[in-house]
């Protein structure tokens, strides 16, 4: 495999703290990375939100790491410019830093990702130094963190008590000292947002954590109308390509019904 160097690296992304805001969006195929590429988004996560959104999953949990790979593999080969992050799915680096550093590598060398992402705060500093000092940049995820939803009961706001917004600010400075080069806050208060921001010299790429974080990451399938089982109040949707799709599919069967497609232009 030839790895290819993007233009937008994990360091050029820490950089950007303070400075530029940071655009990412999730996508999990090739022709839609490449669109999301050409629009000059500089990060795309491979978000193990494919296990809802592609595979039609209720959670997140039961994605595997093969088809992780799978998909972090087609993205990298729609990519030019942005900065390729994979997230490494549910007890993928849970079990241990052998275990996490075994499997972010195969995201870097099987799939050509250049970054892996892992949920959790200040106990996952373990983790977080040994992939960084093995040369895997890591992408922090700390407040709502779906691989924990049975833990945390529902997808709910995270932070909202003084004590646990405590505990964020703290999981945030943590994950910074251990190396991150950037920390999605998924899920929190604005003002909590605006806190850990503040508090740490690594971008804060947000979800549903307000105006004040450094960068904005959607889930592709929410902003483009895609997804109707779930609709966080936090995602904006840009468009209605799931209505575009169904009239589009309503108007070929119709057109096939009648005998209109293929007409004379189509055929040979
Ligand atoms: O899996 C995912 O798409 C994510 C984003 C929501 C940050 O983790």
């Amino acid at each position: 495999m030839v790895i290819h160097m993007s233009k937008w690296t994990a360091n050029k992304i820490k950089n950007l703290k303070g400075g530029q805001k940071v655009v990412c969006l999730t996508a999990y195929d090739y022709s839609t990375a490449r669109i999301v590429d050409e629009a000059g988004i500089q990060m795309i996560l491979v978000g193990d939100s494919l296990a809802m959104t592609m595979l039609g999953y209720k959670t997140t949990l039961p994605v595997t790491i093969e088809e992780m790979l799978h998909h972090t593999a087609a993205v990298v080969r729609g990519v030019k410019d942005a900065l390729v992050v994979a997230d490494m799915p549910f007890m993928s680096y849970q079990a241990s830093v052998e275990q996490a550093i075994r499997n972010a590598g195969r995201f870097i060398k099987e799939a050509g990702a250049a970054a892996v992402k892992i949920e959790g705060g200040a106990f996952r500093v373990p983790v977080v130094k040994a992939l960084v000092e093995n040369g895997i940049p890591v992408l922090g995820h700390i407040g709502l963190t779906p691989q924990s939803i049975n833990e945390m009961g529902g997808y709910k706001v995270q932070g909202k008590k003084t004590k646990e917004a405590g505990l964020l600010l703290r999981d945030a400075k943590a994950l910074e000292k251990a190396g991150v080069f950037a920390i999605v806050v998924e899920c929190v208060p604005a003002a909590l947002g605006r806190d850990i921001t503040r508090s740490v010299n690594v971008p804060t790429i947000g979800i549903g954590a307000g105006m004040h974080c450094d960068g904005q990451i959607l889930v592709i399938h929410d902003l483009l109308g895609l997804y109707a089982e779930l609709t966080p109040k936090f995602a904006k949707r840009y468009a209605d390509l799931g209505g575009a799709m169904k009239k589009a599919f309503e108007s070929y069967k119709s057109e096939v019904e009648q005998g209109t497609f293929p007409a004379e232009e189509h055929s040979f």
